[in-house]
């Protein structure tokens, strides 16, 4: 079925051809009438019209000449080239009739002369009355009458006409010699004429009768006579020839007595319209049709006048029901139209409906097709997703053996970078402290290498969090551009920090914006030729900050500039990280700060990489944990103001340190490392390192996370849920990266958590600072709680007014709770709604102290208010503030105010 227009077309027109919508074409029967206006000749056209009414497959076309041969000639002519299938002719005149009669019968039109004749018997038939036979019997007629020597008065039709020249003949004949004397006069047929001619005549007083070629004529003559002497009109016949009915014609005329006789002149228009079809059903037709004629006198026109007036009656109601025949005729062809439009709609409906039904089908097949195929596809699919499940647990598999080895890489390298760095120190200038440099820059480089390796996999993880804090970014630039300063000696580049502005808190990822940097200073450095340029600049602008890196090395090149950023790409050179990532992390990093690195360079002539960070911290993810100031220790940050960290480094601390290490190496180092600054005990587990808490006075435990027998977690737990232990600040020390073991470690009340490999003096100063602000805060707690007030330790930090709604509740709570020994951060933050790690967030940040210190310090501080009022002993005081017992409230006690309770009442 492709067209289906087609097909309804072709459907169309059969079905119009089958229904008969178009009725057969009528044959035309062309009439050359010479002259139609007068009553003879409207007799003829009634009788034709009654004859024709018997047929319905004819269309009777007529052209009225009016006396004219040129206009007669030129409607036979017309009726000539319309082909007409029947010509009927009434000739005007004989001679001038005749060629175009002939011509049309020449070229094949059946001919029918009727009426008047032509000079010629090249025609069908003929149909007429005996024009020579009426004027004969009128003679005999008027001769009848006359007596000798009569005058006759002898109105002729047209001279030339055929009928004209009969009558008189006829007449003459039918007068058979009698000696009359005749006045010819011409009427061409037309009464008014013959009025006029017969006035014209001298005298009417000799005339005995008229003899008119027509009854209208003998009419015309008889008013003429009349109006010049109306007696003489009784005194002469008038005789006329037609006999026609119809108003005025010559039957009325004799029956009224105007005239004395007329001779019957049938028109023959029945006879004719009979011939016609015998001619069109190709029936056999005679060459002549001679119609009789009669005389009518009186009586006969009156008979004859009624049969014409039923007759006339009759043709109108055959008329009006011929017109109620056309009216339904009608109704019947729009019944018809509407049966073949209904039966079109149907046949199309049908059509329509075969075709859904094919398309359906088709449709269907189509359907169970693309069903088996999704099938299939659905089956490769799976087949490729459990091949796909396959391949990333191998691969997983192996990227885990791969993270952990670099992870176990790493630890030995911290074991090499610590003692190169003490070396490095120690060494005075000598090809040896060359080596040694060289050793440890090519460490630092394998550290950086495998760092920026396990970054990779955590971002290809998404695990990748951010820890921000508020930093001066003008300073922190500076710092980290300080690092390559003696490279820059070395390589004599002019190396060059330009700020807009002099400093510009933000808030950053350090640690990552400090990659970010060392990263991209440490590409140009590799790729900037001795005696080069290197500049970084600071521009402010409303939103963000621009850091702009500007190096004149080799450049990198326009094809390669849209791949730099990509993971793995290496470009034509080889990249600074030799893995070729990079470049990717650097721009991992400042993405996930919301900002964005671009590049751009001339090959040979500069290379400018612009870091753009924005300003505030809304656009920073709630998720990530911001950090205050005050509890990050960097030394790259020079945002504290306190001691530099050489200057902290130098001292003895009177802290024991607890190093809980199963690595025997590891906790070689780190002790070796501490002790200068600190006592240390070790353990090789977590369960070891409880048993040594037990008896140790332990400031604070330093301790990595997988070990056997008690993980770092588990001593963490067991330390903060320990009511006697719970104040010992925990510090975890692991390989694990993941920001959530970093937050489970902090959810089990570890005071912070440093990723191996780490700097030794790093971890000393952060072990340092812990421990330096714990007590300061203790002796600002002491004061505060001495002056009477409220047990908050404010820090620098604005506290919003919803901290201050949660520190209300949280102080609300410990109000009512201190006293009873069960409450312990579990309790609280089931009892506030909050998750532990939210909960030691929330505290740490607004107070500066964990939740567990928090409690403990507002139990001493109830506990000193209690001592003052001395009403109650040492031990009633430590039950009544929720210590579980007076040693462990003398403990504490002793860790805050450096003294004992018992002192503290006596010194009161
Ligand atoms: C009508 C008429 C008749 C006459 C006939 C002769 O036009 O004049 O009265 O009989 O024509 O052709």
């Amino acid at each position: 079925m492709k067209n289906p227009v087609a097909f309804l077309l072709v459907f169309y027109l059969l079905l119009s051809s089958c229904t008969g919508v178009k009725k057969d074409e009528p044959y035309v029967i062309a009439f050359s009438q010479c002259m139609m206006d007068d009553v003879w000749r409207q007799a003829m056209l009634l009788e034709m019209n009654i004859e024709a009414s018997n047929y319905d497959n004819i269309r009777i076309v007529i052209a009225d000449a009016k006396e004219s041969n040129e206009t007669q000639i030129k409607q036979i002519q017309q009726f000539i080239d319309q082909k007409v299938d029947v010509l009927i002719i009434s000739p005007n005149q004989s001679d001038s009739i005749t060629p175009i009669a002939v011509e049309a019968y020449r070229k094949g039109i059946p001919t029918i002369i009727v009426d008047r004749k032509i000079g010629s018997e090249e025609y069908t038939t003929y149909v007429g009355g005996d024009s020579y036979e009426i004027g004969r019997i009128a003679g005999e007629y008027a001769g009848a009458f006359l007596p000798e020597n009569a005058t006759i008065a002898e109105v002729w039709g047209t001279k030339l006409s055929s009928p004209a020249q009969e009558r008189h003949l006829g007449f003459i004949n039918g007068l058979k010699k009698k000696n009359v004397n005749i006045k010819t006069v011409v009427g061409n047929w037309r009464r008014e004429i013959a009025k006029k001619e017969v006035s014209q005549l001298e005298d009417f007083n000799d005339i005995d009768l008229v003899y008119a070629h027509n009854d209208v004529m003998a009419l015309g003559a008889r008013e003429a006579i009349s109006e010049r002497d109306s007696a003489l009109v009784s005194k002469i016949i008038f005789l006329g020839v037609d006999a026609a009915f119809g108003k005025g014609a010559g039957l009325e005329a004799v029956a009224n007595g105007l005239l004395n006789a007329s001779f019957l002149y049938p028109t023959g228009g029945d006879q004719v319209i009979r011939v016609a079809m015998k001619i069109l059903n190709k029936e056999q037709t005679d060459k002549k049709y001679i119609l009789n004629t009669a005389v009518v006198e009186k009586n006969t026109a009156r008979t004859l006048l009624l049969q014409s007036d039923q007759l006339i009656n009759y043709q109108n109601r055959i008329e009006q029901q011929k017109r109620n025949i056309d009216m339904l005729f009608q109704k019947f062809s729009m019944l018809r139209h509407s049966l073949f439009l209904i039966l079109s709609l149907l046949a199309l409906l049908l059509f329509f409906a075969i075709y859904i039904f094919y398309i359906n089908r088709k449709i269907n097949k189509k359907n169970k097709q693309l069903h088996i195929k999704n099938k299939e596809s659905e089956e490769q699919k799976q087949k490729l997703i459990c091949l796909n499940e396959k391949i990333e647990q191998v691969t997983s598999q192996k990227l885990q053996f791969f993270t952990n080895v670099s992870h176990e890489v790493r630890t030995p390298l911290t074991l090499i970078v610590g003692p190169l760095e003490k070396w490095i120190k120690s060494t005075p200038e000598s090809p040896l402290l060359s080596d040694l440099k060289l050793m440890k820059k090519n460490a630092d480089r394998l550290m950086r290498v495998i760092n920026q390796l396990l970054d990779f996999r955590k971002i290809e993880n998404n695990k990748m969090g951010l820890t921000i804090s508020q930093v001066d970014i003008v300073a922190f630039t500076e710092n980290v551009m300080s690092l390559f300063e003696d490279l820059a000696k070395s390589k004599e580049i002019c190396y060059e920090f330009v700020s807009e502005i002099p400093t510009c808190q933000i808030w950053i990822d350090q640690d990552k914006m400090e990659k970010v940097l060392t990263n991209l200073l440490s590409n140009a450095f590799k790729f900037t030729a001795v005696g080069g340029k290197i500049s970084v600049q600071i521009k402010d602008g409303p939103e963000k900050i621009y850091i702009a890196l500007q190096d004149n090395g080799i450049g990198i090149d326009e094809k390669d500039i849209e791949k730099i950023f990509d993971r793995f790409y290496t470009g034509s050179v080889p990249s600074g990280v030799g893995a070729g990532i990079g470049l990717h992390l650097t721009q991992e990093f400042v993405k996930m700060h919301q900002g964005q690195i671009l590049v751009e360079s001339v090959p040979n002539d500069y290379t400018i990489f612009t870091i753009e960070l924005l300003k505030g911290k809304d656009h920073l993810p709630d998720c990530f944990p911001l950090v205050h100031p005050e509890d990050r220790v960097d030394l790259a940050s020079t945002s504290m103001n306190v001691e530099k960290p050489d200057d902290l480094l130098a001292k003895k601390y009177n802290y024991t340190i607890l190093i809980v290490e199963d690595d025997p190496d590891i906790q070689t180092y780190i002790q070796s490392e501490f002790a200068p600054n600190f006592s240390t005990l070790k353990a090789g587990n977590g369960a070891e390192a409880l048993a040594i808490l037990q008896s140790e006075n332990v400031s604070l435990v330093l301790s990595d996370v997988l070990m056997p027998e008690m993980n770092g977690f588990e001593l963490c737990r067991r330390i903060k849920s320990d009511a006697d232990l719970s104040y010992i600040p925990v510090v975890l020390l692991t390989a694990l990266t993941d920001d959530s073991q970093r937050i489970y470690g902090v959810s089990e009340g570890a005071d912070d958590y440093i990723q191996k490999p780490f700097n030794i003096d790093f971890l000393k100063i952060k072990i340092i600072r812990l421990l330096e602000e714990r007590k300061r805060l203790q002796k600002r707690f002491m004061q505060t709680m001495q002056a009477g007030g409220i047990p908050i330790i404010e820090t620098e930090a604005k506290i919003e007014s919803l901290d201050e709604l949660f520190m209300r509740k949280f102080a609300d709570l410990l109000d009512v709770s201190y006293e009873n020994t069960e409450l312990n951060v579990e309790k609280i933050s089931e009892e506030l709604g909050i998750s532990r790690v939210q909960l030691y967030r929330k505290v740490k940040e607004i107070s500066g102290l964990s939740p567990v210190d928090y409690l403990r310090n507002y139990r001493l501080s109830k506990a000193t208010t209690l001592l003052n009022q001395k009403r109650y002993s040492v031990s009633e005081v430590a039950y009544r503030t929720g210590f579980s017992s007076p040693a462990y409230f003398a403990k504490c006690f002793k860790s805050v105010f450096n003294m004992t309770p018992t002192e503290y009442v006596s010194q009161e």
